[in-house]
């Protein structure tokens, strides 16, 4: 099934509530929360306790993709501060393994995400207690960067592999780059969950662009 998981990243930070409100009522499937530490990646966002405070500001699931380099130290807190899925890097310090086993023992839905130069293989050992891969098709860090088609193979190969070992619907998710242009390509690839940042949140009308969006995947995947 295709979902779309707006990027607050591309939100007014000083407005946040008001773009989790625009989001729900715009039928945006889960909302997507960039947590940066400024080591993994050279900026820094939000944390748990602004998570927290967000949540009473929308029903719809959080997605936090956390771009950070201790992401275990973290789990709990962002477990309980009510993130829903809980995505972390390949390429970060903590143990792959023992990362999802924290999260899936909080109670919360596992991804794991690759850097561009990341092969897809390294998340193959995984599947089986994963919810979602996230590949990413910019470098991490910022929004409003250009989508990279040179990972469109990774998302095949992963799609296959995903067929291949019997999890034919494990959500694969696409972040960066992600505009009524691009879309298409990835999910004629194999993704289904769309991140989108500044395409999204320049849109004058953020429920007929997210409609487009599936529309758009949908036609594509045909
Ligand atoms: C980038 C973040 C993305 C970002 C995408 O490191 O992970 O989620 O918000 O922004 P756009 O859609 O503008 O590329
Ligand atoms: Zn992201």
């Amino acid at each position: 099934m295709n979902r779309i998981s707006p990027s607050v990243l591309s939100a007014d930070y000083g407005h946040l509530a008001e773009a989790l409100e625009l989001l729900t009522a715009s039928g945006a499937d889960m909302v997507h929360i960039d947590v940066m530490d400024g080591h993994f990646v050279p900026n820094i966002t939000i944390g748990a306790p602004v998570v927290r405070c967000l949540r009473k500001s929308t029903a719809l699931p959080f997605d936090v993709h956390l771009m950070i380099d201790e992401p275990l130290r973290y789990v709990a807190d962002f477990a309980q501060a009510g993130a829903d899925r809980i995505t972390f890097h390949t390429e970060a310090e903590s143990g792959v393994g023992e990362t999802i086993d924290a999260i899936l023992a909080a109670g919360k839905e596992a991804g794991l995400a690759v850097k561009p130069g990341t092969d897809i293989t390294e998340v193959y050992p995984y599947l089986d207690r994963l919810s979602m891969v996230l590949v990413m098709t910019v470098e991490p860090g910022f929004g409003g960067q250009s989508f990279r088609a040179d990972m469109l193979p990774k998302i095949r190969a992963l799609r296959e592999e995903c067929v291949r070992r019997g999890f034919p619907e494990l959500d694969i998710q696409v972040d960066g780059g992600i505009s009524a242009q691009t879309i298409g390509e990835a999910a004629a690839a194999g993704a289904n969950v769309f991140v989108s940042g500044s395409a999204l949140f320049s849109s004058k009308d953020m429920a007929a662009e997210i409609r487009r969006f599936k529309t758009l995947a949908t036609a594509a995947q045909m």
